[in-house]
């Protein structure tokens, strides 16, 4: 199937075989111990297997071209990389301007064991310039909420000839816009809370990777702590897999309507919008103004996340966790009509 398009890719990704008065995807399978008889395996018991939890990682897996350890959101898949890899003596790259749930694991639970935290902007020059000595460089491409695009391939090669281990999230990007594991990285993470799932309704995270010991490793660290979805979110978020690639479009035919009436509009300054997701960000003169733009828009709900049917927006800064200005707004475009949502967001602007 590798030759097949993104929206056929993720039509058929990790379906069994048709059979007779099957249905596409079997249901949620529901089990905590389960008739086992004989030696023990992963497979008998909840915390550590389950069929529907298999058939979501063979879809992603076709996605992203790895194996992939699914776990109950994006940030126990962070905690899965970063928690079992690092030791004390160890250096960690990570980004000091990307979401900040890294960051708050480095800082406030890594650092206080012994590992050396090196925080840099999302910048390719900044973070090379850290690389030496490093043992696992993390990444956010692009990066939330700057949308900064960094350069993967180039990243990967320092870090390799450095003696590191490189670690993605992509969650901005999606695998059908950036598969991580091609360019050479060790783990392509990423929240499927965002556009895998796409409806704003559940909470779930992965891990790909080509390295078969870092797969047993993650998925021993989710048995073992528990960092594991619930069978029935991971259900959903496969069904709602086919329809990943028609969402994107629309999504990004959105995006890219929306960026032409922005970059053109005397309220607004600084619009970045990577070429890629849902994803903008733009910035109006102070907090009162973006609330006043939240209020007046009909078909834009004022709400955190990202990469949802519904158009989205929110003013970053009052969560306090990111340098932005009092008016930056992440904005997520939506697969509302795109006249429609062009027409809501001036109005909105004008008010
Ligand atoms: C880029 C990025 N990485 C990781 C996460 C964490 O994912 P989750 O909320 O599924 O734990 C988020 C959530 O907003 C995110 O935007």
């Amino acid at each position: 199937m590798s030759g097949d398009g993104d929206s056929t890719r993720s039509v058929h990704a990790g379906l069994p075989p048709a059979g007779q008065g099957e249905p596409f995807l079997p249901g949620p399978t529901f089990q905590a111990g389960n008739h086992w008889s004989g030696d023990g395996a992963p497979d008998g018991y909840g915390r550590t297997g389950n069929p529907t939890w298999s058939r979501y990682e063979a879809a992603l897996g076709e996605l992203e071209g790895g194996e992939v350890v699914v776990l109950s959101s994006g940030m126990a898949a962070v905690a899965a990389v970063l928690l079992p890899i690092l030791e004390p003596g160890d250096v960690l790259v990570a980004p000091a301007d990307a979401y900040p749930g890294v960051r708050v694991i480095a800082t406030d639970h890594l650092a206080k064991r012994g590992v050396e935290v090196r925080l840099v902007p999302s910048d390719d020059a900044a973070i090379l310039a850290a690389i030496p000595g490093a043992t696992l460089v993390w990444v956010e491409t692009p990066s939330n909420p700057g949308m900064v695009l960094l350069d993967v391939a180039a990243l990967v090669e320092a870090a390799h000839a450095a003696g590191a281990l490189l670690a993605v999230d992509g969650t901005v990007a999606t695998p059908l816009r950036q598969r991580a594991l091609e360019l050479g990285a060790d783990f392509a993470m990423a929240s499927a809370s965002k556009y895998l799932s796409g409806h704003s309704d559940l909470v779930l995270g992965y891990v790909a990777t080509r390295d078969p010991a870092h797969g047993q490793a993650i998925r021993a660290w989710r048995g073992l702590t528990g960092a594991i979805p619930g069978p029935f979110e991971v259900w959903l978020a496969h069904r709602s897999l086919p329809t990943l690639a028609v969402r994107l479009e629309r999504q990004e035919a959105n995006a890219a309507a929306l960026v032409e009436l922005l970059a053109e509009h005397r309220a607004v300054t600084d619009v970045r919008w990577p070429g890629m997701g849902a994803v903008l960000v733009f910035t109006l003169a102070d907090a009162d103004a973006a609330e006043r733009f939240l209020a007046a828009s009909r078909l834009v709900t004022d709400a955190t996340s990202f990469g949802g049917v519904h158009a989205t927006a929110e003013r970053r800064g009052r969560w306090g966790t990111d340098a932005v200005p009092d008016g930056f707004i992440r904005f997520s475009a939506g697969i509302e009509d795109t006249a429609d949502l062009v027409a809501d967001v001036r109005a909105a602007l004008e008010a």
